[in-house]
């Protein structure tokens, strides 16, 4: 079993354990804790996981929202805490947000805004979930066009991991996990070791459930060390602006595929201007295109880097802020005019469509 502690300088304490049968053991003492327990989930989720969880909780108030990031907004948020306030929580209640990282955003921030905040625990049913939004105590909703525009800080209480979730993931969400996993290994050297010592079997089970606790104790520890983002969280953001600017502005793709792409591109921005370790970012890049089997379609550049433009780690609209690869766990935040960057995004476009790399 894999626990940690992230005790933050705001006072909030967030548990996090990562264990197979947590739900059966740790989560039932967590919530012996609340006299009220609301829990939310997506229609997918809780058909596959929720039921049988509720069951031991039957008079527990529930709220389904549809599943899909395109859910991911004001009014799913506001239809939440209209149930919430339906069912009378008080502010001792505690949320049990259950899903992938849609149901966890918006279950922590509903949990944050309802009577100014009461306690939220995650259960993280998707590996992308696990290894990355249900950890930090970022809770977020999109809106007016730009991802996670509106939400907060606030750590969850608990969050529990149990990695036989990831026996029921279709490939798809298992790529989309490896976004962040690949990530986290452009930003620590010995996930990056692990990750490269195993590359032709990343999306294996065994493989991941041992990836995955080294994964969190990573975020966990980042968090720890800057809970609001304020210097060195900014680091997660790693290949994140162009990822976001390219499912903004098609969505076909999911979140963490678009990670992977984003990390390759911005492999090739720290190569051209940040004095990136070719031979390193080679490899890294080929760890993203073997999790993604090749370079996907990916929408115009010039649409994408108009986006770009408007994400939030911008301080004018002229440049473009990216968090860059540059060597074996380091990274870089390199400020770009936006003219340099939407030309070099159409640039590394072509490299990597032109030669017949797409899937
Ligand atoms: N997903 C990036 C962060 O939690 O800061």
């Amino acid at each position: 079993m894999k626990s940690f502690v992230i005790r933050t300088k705001t006072a909030e304490e967030s548990r996090i354990v990562c264990r197979a049968g947590v739900l059966r053991t740790a989560l039932v003492r967590a919530l012996g804790d609340y006299k009220e327990v609301f829990f939310f989930s997506d229609r997918n989720v809780w058909e596959l996981y929720g039921r049988k969880i509720g069951r031991a909780y039957r008079d527990a108030p529930v709220h389904i929202m549809p599943a899909g990031e395109a859910n991911k907004t004001p009014e799913t948020l506001l239809k939440l805490l209209a149930a919430m306030a339906e069912a009378q929580l008080h502010r001792g209640a505690c949320l049990v947000a259950l899903g992938g990282g849609v149901v966890g955003d918006i279950g922590g921030l509903a949990a944050a805004l309802y009577m100014r905040g009461i306690d939220c625990i995650q259960i993280p049913t998707t590996l992308l979930a696990q290894v990355d939004s249900s950890v930090g105590g970022k809770t977020a909703v999109d809106f007016a066009g730009v991802k996670n525009l509106i939400g907060a800080f606030r750590q969850p209480r608990y969050v529990f991991a149990d990695p036989t979730f990831f026996a029921t993931l279709p490939p798809r969400e298992v790529r989309c996990g490896l976004g962040e996993i690949i990530k986290h290994g452009a930003l620590s050297a010995e996930l990056f070791d692990l990750l490269w010592a195993h590359r032709s079997r990343l999306a294996d089970g065994e493989f991941l459930a041992a990836v995955v606790p080294e994964n969190i104790a990573f975020k966990a520890e980042v968090v720890r060390r800057d809970a609001t983002e304020k210097g060195l969280r900014k680091c997660l953001n790693l290949g994140h602006t162009t990822a976001h600017a390219f499912e903004l502005t098609d969505g076909k793709l999911s979140h963490g595929e678009y990670v992977l792409a984003g990390i390759v591109f911005e492999a090739e921005f720290a190569k051209r201007y940040a004095d990136g370790d070719a031979e390193y970012l080679a490899k890294l890049e080929e760890l993203c295109l073997t999790a993604l089997g090749g370079m996907p379609a990916l929408p115009p550049a010039k649409d994408a880097a108009r986006l770009a433009r408007l994400d939030k780690k911008n301080a004018s609209p002229d440049e473009v802020v990216l968090t860059v690869p540059v060597r074996k766990g380091e990274y870089r935040l390199l400020t770009l005019g936006y003219d340099e960057y939407a030309a070099g995004l159409e640039e590394i476009r072509n490299k990597f469509t032109a030669g017949g790399v797409q899937c």
